[in-house]
């Protein structure tokens, strides 16, 4: 992207729901229905603004190499990500939930280790490292509240906002690892190269996000 751009990440689904009155907030709306579009590449009301469509993991990547000058992610997604050349300057509040430990009450580890099915394997593993507890831990990528179900895991490490998912499949919440809502991320060089604009947008998008919290 030119240096005149500003590229801002978002993933599809409910970053981009709860994103898009927040960057509307701040003068920007997408050029087309992005509910419909298959484009990757959104154009936006501000000829200089354009967003890129991208999985939810991926933001923290495209944002720390500067394929994204901006971008929104889950903190759950930047508790998880091995990088460390993001600035976070803005809790957006939105998306929150709440990273857990679940399983089914009363179920025992039926080895020597307790089994953790979970897609935040890093985050597991520093969790229990802090416990002091030994722990194996069995890599998925979603629907982990099946693993205790039949058989693969004792525990999981997942998402809960509502507390249903994990009801609906007889399981329940154990401990809370971390509060978890969307952030906005900024990429090193960008804000140095692109301070003014970039601030102003943090600044509209910080008033957004506190007329969001009045209402
Ligand atoms: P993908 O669809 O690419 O696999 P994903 O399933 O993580 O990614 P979403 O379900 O849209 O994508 O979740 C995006 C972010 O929203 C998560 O990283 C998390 O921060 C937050 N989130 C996930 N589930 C909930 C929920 N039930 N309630 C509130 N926020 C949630
Ligand atoms: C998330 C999360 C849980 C569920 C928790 O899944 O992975 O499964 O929400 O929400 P609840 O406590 O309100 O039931 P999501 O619905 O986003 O599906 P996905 O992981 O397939 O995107």
């Amino acid at each position: 992207m030119t240096n005149s751009t500003l590229t801002i990440a978002l993933s599809k689904g409910r970053i981009l729901n709860e994103t898009l009155p927040l960057l509307a907030h701040a003068g920007i709306t997408p050029a087309e229905d992005v509910d419909k579009s298959r484009r990757l590449i959104l154009a936006t009301s501000q000829p200089d603004v354009k967003l890129l469509i991208i999985r939810a993991a991926d933001v923290p990547t495209y944002v720390e190499h500067g394929a994204a000058d901006l971008g929104v992610a889950g903190k759950d997604v930047l508790m998880e990500y091995d990088g460390d050349g993001l600035y976070e300057p803005l809790d957006l509040n939105i998306a929150r939930c709440r990273m857990m430990v679940a399983g089914v009450p009363g179920a025992q580890a039926s080895g020597a280790r307790l089994r953790v099915a979970t897609k935040y394997v890093n985050v597991t593993r520093r969790y229990y490292a802090e416990q002091g507890e030994q722990v194996e831990i069995i890599k998925l990528y979603g629907s982990m509240e099946l693993a205790p179900l039949v058989g693969l895991a004792e525990r999981i490490v997942d998402l809960v906002d509502t507390g249903g998912t994990l009801k609906a499949n007889g399981l329940a919440p154990m401990e809370t690892i971390a509060t978890i809502s969307a952030r906005l991320i900024v990429n090193k060089a960008a804000m140095k190269m692109k301070h003014a604009r970039v601030k102003a947008l943090i600044a509209r998008l910080a008033k957004a996000v506190e007329k969001n919290s009045d209402e």
